[in-house]
């Protein structure tokens, strides 16, 4: 895909997903807590449970200032890891943040489907 290619599908799935967001309202899928399971598949990958836990709230707090907090399985991590530098400006975050919001993502997308 070339560039542009992958900027339209990526704003296509960019709306797609906020219009699925603003849509489900309340019944929004609540975002995994820090249980068991996500432990588990965090020390599997030697992330610490602390930054895991910092970047759900992150997730839950800053990040879901301007939209819904986006649950982890909704978007691949490579899409992850494409959107997260812009919103990290957006949300006016710095890397540390970022490395807790992607180790978040990345142990919920190992952890058990939820
Ligand atoms: C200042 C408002 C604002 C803040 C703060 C913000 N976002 Fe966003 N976010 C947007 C807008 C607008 C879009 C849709 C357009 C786009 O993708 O840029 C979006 C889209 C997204 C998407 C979907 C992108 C895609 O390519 O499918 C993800 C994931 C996301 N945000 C995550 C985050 C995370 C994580 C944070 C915190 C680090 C965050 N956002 C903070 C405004 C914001």
């Amino acid at each position: 895909m070339n560039d542009v290619a992958r900027m339209f599908a990526r704003t296509r799935r960019a709306a797609a997903l906020l219009v699925a967001v603003a849509a489900a309202g309340c019944a929004l899928r609540p975002l995994p807590p820090v249980d068991a399971d996500v432990r588990t598949a965090a020390r599997a990958v030697a992330l610490p449970v602390e930054q895991v836990a910092r970047g759900r709230a992150l997730l839950v707090g800053a990040c879901a200032a301007c939209h819904a907090p986006i649950h982890p399985l909704d978007l691949e991590l490579a899409d992850w890891d494409d959107a997260l530098p812009r919103m990290l400006r957006k949300a006016d975050l710095g890397a540390d943040a970022g490395a807790a919001v992607r180790a978040y993502v990345q142990v919920v997308h190992l952890a058990p489907v939820r």
